[in-house]
């Protein structure tokens, strides 16, 4: 049965709970359905990027997938770079380049293959393949729907394709994960 003692632990949980959601980075108090239009939106250190969190690991708790909604202005464009999770595009509007190198037994990425991308596309890119989403359309924004697997995303980026994988740069925590994975724990496994 519960004692008294029970419910001050249990209150004394919540005000402690409540106090680290002021940081912005606690999975608890979101509602169930959320604006999309409300969500942070950030550029994150990268001019022409638009990035949302729509349902996130460290935002929202998520364990084995997170959502992006991104959008890149005519000539803007990922770092080459690749991570050990899986990922799929939904292209919801413009168009651009998706380049992909797919030969991991290599020691460097090399001339990655081109493929056109289209509003209403969509594809997925490999564990650890090196990849690059360019809008190379001058005209429109790309506008990409995003899912990753096994978040928070630990990004290895290449300055260019033929930079040996051993040489690729770790970004973790990346752009959009840094101020709320500092304020969490360290301790996570790269
Ligand atoms: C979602 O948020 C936007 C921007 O604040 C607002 O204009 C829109 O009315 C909201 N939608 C609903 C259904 O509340
Ligand atoms: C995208 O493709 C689906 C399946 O063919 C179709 O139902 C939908 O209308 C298309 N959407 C746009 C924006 O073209």
């Amino acid at each position: 049965m519960a004692t008294l003692n029970d419910f001050s632990v249990v209150f004394l949980l919540l005000v402690l709970s409540t106090s680290v959601d002021a940081s912005g980075c606690s999975i608890k108090g979101f509602p169930l359905v959320r604006n999309i239009s409300e969500l942070p939106q950030d550029d994150y250190g990268r001019k022409g990027l638009s990035h949302i969190t729509v349902a996130g690991s460290l935002f929202h708790g998520l364990k084995e997938v997170e959502v992006w909604l991104q959008t890149f202005s005519p000539g803007t464009r990922t770092p080459i770079h690749r991570h050990s999770c899986e990922e799929v595009f939904v292209v919801l509007k413009g168009s651009g380049t998706l380049y992909l190198a797919p030969d991991m037994h290599r020691k460097y990425p090399g001339t990655p293959q081109e493929y056109s991308i289209f509003s209403n596309s969509t594809f997925s890119i490999p564990i650890n393949d090196a990849h690059q989403i360019w809008n190379t359309n001058q005209q429109e924004d790309l506008q990409v729907l995003v899912i990753i697997s096994r978040p928070p995303v630990k990004v290895f980026i290449y300055e260019d394709w033929s930079m040996p994988h051993t040489a690729a740069r770790l970004k973790y925590p990346y752009y959009w994960d840094e101020e709320c994975l500092q304020a969490t724990s360290d301790k996570d496994e790269l």
